[in-house]
């Protein structure tokens, strides 16, 4: 693997791969066994030219434990306040001396032309609204951990679908191993070229599917929330109530409380939410390791 620009370069066995690495690391951080120190001596810069907290720190966090020199990169101090171009900014900091780059950007393509622009391996740590194929691994490793299996399990994505960068990952990564995916939203958060089912009734899929996944409502990026979306649409404890005794409830986070996700749902023991960020850092581990092996 050169890069991680989109899920669809990966086939089911790469993502398999890429799955059982990140739990054998994950297993490894646990039990504070030493990990292969292959990024020593290299240099990995975090370009994140929007905020996050979850990907941002464990990216940081990844490199480190695999050796890496670690960059971070604030565009609040930077001379992107001073109106630096992106590809600008992009190849300075590749002259600067860094062997991948992990890419954050607003505009849809962004990362896959730093990669144009640099030669470097990038990763794409979220464009737009287009795809954030490491959260797709994170959570493909999240429902393997918990189900011990991805195949005939069925998946509501719910929300703000047309906003959501997670879902452009997960509509091609969950199909890919055997998930089947239903896509349940408002008609104007909803695909007009999706090939999965489509549905604006939440009640009427709850208790048959295995795993809920919340996406939040991206009010910057023009998801507008009304009454009527927290009464169609939350995951609130009425619905809760509603699932089976093996369902479970995922969210990539940040949540917006009472709005997509009712204010203590987070904290029920179906809750992923936090094993999905406890697999933050191994994920991204396993993803590192794959492209300085130039495998995965
Ligand atoms: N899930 C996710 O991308 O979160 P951050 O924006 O905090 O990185």
């Amino acid at each position: 693997m050169k890069s991680l620009l989109t899920v669809r370069d990966l086939g089911r066995s790469e993502v398999e791969s890429l799955i059982a690495s990140a739990r054998t690391f994950r297993a490894s951080l646990e039990s504070r066994e030493p990990v292969p120190r292959v990024l020593e001596g290299r240099t990995v810069a975090n370009l994140f030219l929007e905020p996050s907290t979850r990907t941002r720190l464990s990216f940081d966090l990844a490199a480190q434990r695999l050796g890496a020199y670690v960059m971070t990169f604030n565009p609040g101090t930077s001379s992107v306040a001073k109106g630096e171009s992106l590809r600008d900014t992009a190849t300075t900091v590749a002259a600067i001396g860094v062997d991948i780059l992990v890419v954050r950007h607003g505009e849809e393509g962004a990362p896959a032309a730093v990669a144009g622009w640099t030669g470097l391996p990038v990763i794409n740590a979220g464009d737009g609204t287009n795809e954030h194929p490491t959260q797709a691994l994170v959570d493909a490793s999240t429902i393997v951990g918990h189900f011990g299996r991805t195949d005939g399990l069925r998946m509501l994505i719910v929300g703000d679908i047309a906003h959501s960068r997670v879902t452009g990952s997960l509509v091609h990564m969950m199909p890919l191993l055997g998930v089947d995916v239903t896509l349940v939203g408002p008609p104007p958060w909803q695909p007009t070229d999706s090939l999965l089912r489509t549905t604006t009734s939440l009640d009427d899929e709850i208790e048959g599917c295995d795993i809920v996944y919340l996406l939040r409502v991206q009010k910057e990026r023009g998801g507008d929330i009304s009454g009527d979306y927290v009464r169609d649409f939350q995951l609130d404890r009425r619905r809760l109530g509603l699932l089976r005794d093996r369902s479970v409830i995922m969210h990539a986070g940040p949540m917006n409380r009472g709005v997509e996700i009712g204010e203590d749902v987070a904290e029920s023991p179906r809750s992923l939410i936090l094993e999905q960020v406890r697999n933050g850092v191994p994920t991204r581990m396993a993803v590192l390791h794959a492209l300085t092996a130039g495998t995965g």
